[in-house]
Parts: C-alpha cells; sequence; structure tokens
C-alpha cells in the first residue's frame, strides 16, 4: 500500500525546518547507499548524525508519534532516524531498491525496513522533475506533495526520483520496521482500522463497532512481531 500523509509538519515547521536546512553541510548522497545504489545516486545528503539532522529528524518523529493516520497505517515498531536530501541540477536516483536491514548509527540495532518514507520540504512550484516513482503490482505512481505532507509505502518496491531540471527538492528520507512484516497484512489492517472509525462516526455506539474492534486487536495479536 502506498498511502499520502497530509500535514505531518505544519507550515510553521516547515519555515523552521528550511532555515536550519538551508544553512546545513551537505554531502555526497552515496554515503547511505548499497553497492548496487549507489550507482543509481545522484544527490547531496545531510551527513547522519549531524546535528540539524538530529534536530529536524525529533521534530519529524515528534510529529509522527502523534498522526493517527501515520499510526494505523504503519503499526511502527522501530524508525530509523531521519535522513535529508537534496536533488538539484539535474540530479536524480535511478531504479533501486532499498536495503533490507539497516544498522541504527551509533547503536547495536538493526531495523528491518518493512516501510520507506519521503517527508516533502520543498513545494511542487519550486522545482520541475523530482517525482518519486513507486512501481507496485498495479504500475508506476508517481508522487509529489506539498511540503509538511509525506508518502508512505513498501520498502520492498522498486523506485527512483525523476531528474530535478529547475530548482530544488529537498526532503526528508527514512524508514522503518512495523509490527506487520506483511504489506497486505498490514493494508487489512489499515482498511479495517479505518472502516471501523466511519461505523463509529457513522452510527456512534452501535454495537458492532465493538465486536470489530475485538477482530481488529485478535489479529494485531496474532500478527504483530514485538
Ligand atoms: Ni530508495
Amino acid at each position: 500500500m502506498l498511502i499520502s500523509i497530509p500535514d505531518v509538519l505544519t507550515p510553521q515547521q516547515v519555515a523552521e525546518a528550511r532555515v536550519i536546512l538551508d544553512q546545513a553541510e551537505w554531502v555526497d548522497g552515496r554515503v547511505t547507499a548499497g553497492h548496487q545504489s549507489a550507482k543509481a545516486k545522484d544527490n547531496v545528503q545531510i551527513p547522519e548524525g549531524h546535528p540539524a539532522a538530529r534536530q529536524l529528524g525529533d521534530m519529524i518523529l515528534g510529529a509522527l508519534g502523534k498522526n493517527n493516520l501515520f499510526l494505523s497505517a504503519a503499526l511502527p515498531l522501530r524508525v530509523f532516524p531521519p535522513l535529508f536530501n537534496k536533488y538539484s541540477g539535474g540530479q536524480s536516483f535511478g531504479t533501486h531498491v532499498d536495503n533490507a536491514i539497516r544498522q541504527i548509527p551509533g547503536t547495536p540495532h538493526r531495523i528491518r525496513t518493512d516501510l520507506s518514507a519521503t517527508l516533502f520540504f520543498a513545494g511542487p512550484e519550486e522545482y520541475d522533475g523530482g517525482e518519486l516513482c513507486v512501481e507496485d503490482a498495479y504500475g508506476v505512481k508517481k508522487v509529489k506533495l506539498p511540503p509538511g505532507h509525506m508518502v508512505l509505502y513498501p520498502a520492498t518496491s522498486l523506485h527512483h526520483v525523476t531528474p530535478v531540471t529547475r530548482g530544488a527538492r529537498i526532503c526528508s528520507f527514512f524508514w522503518l520496521q512495523s509490527m506487520i512484516r506483511d504489506d497486505g497484512k498490514r493494508t487489512l489492517l489499515f482498511d479495517l482500522d479505518m472502516g471501523i472509525q466511519r461505523l463509529s462516526a457513522d452510527h456512534p455506539n452501535h454495537p458492532s463497532a465493538v465486536q470489530l474492534t475485538g477482530v481488529y486487536h485478535n489479529l494485531l495479536r496474532q500478527w504483530a512481531e514485538m
């Protein structure tokens, strides 16, 4: 499932972040790429663990922790500290798949990358190109979102970023391990949760809402890995 999560950050948070991002140190993006994706990757990044990355990463993770749509869609277990990249002057990232396992920098912990996330900091009008193109069973989905919005997609998918031919595309990107490894099961739980919420809103106190909520939690109990 590919899902857009609107308004993860407020316009004010985006504006604050842009000031920090404009002053940050940017290095060759291949530092975090695997062997094969390094050949396809052409962009710049803020170094991992850089104070700017840490400060903005905390802002993003704090916002996501309160975002019900994100929590329902991702069912997150562990989140990789957000990284930041920039594409300009024709830079792009060719078709690749993200590494399955990533070491969390400065810790002995590793995460399995079930989901990839991209949060946009530049508005679509600020640059040409720079679409995130994600391939799934139904074809290629092109994503270019307003600032503060985020897309979440299965890390199992092939994806690429088209060349940025004008302006600069600035994003945060990171991965997360979900309590539900399988995308199909995670999507079922998300659909069930959305259905329960709609039922509860349309028919408050309908007894079926309690029954379906029980089904949701019992499926989660069967499938969740911690
Ligand atoms: Ni990628």
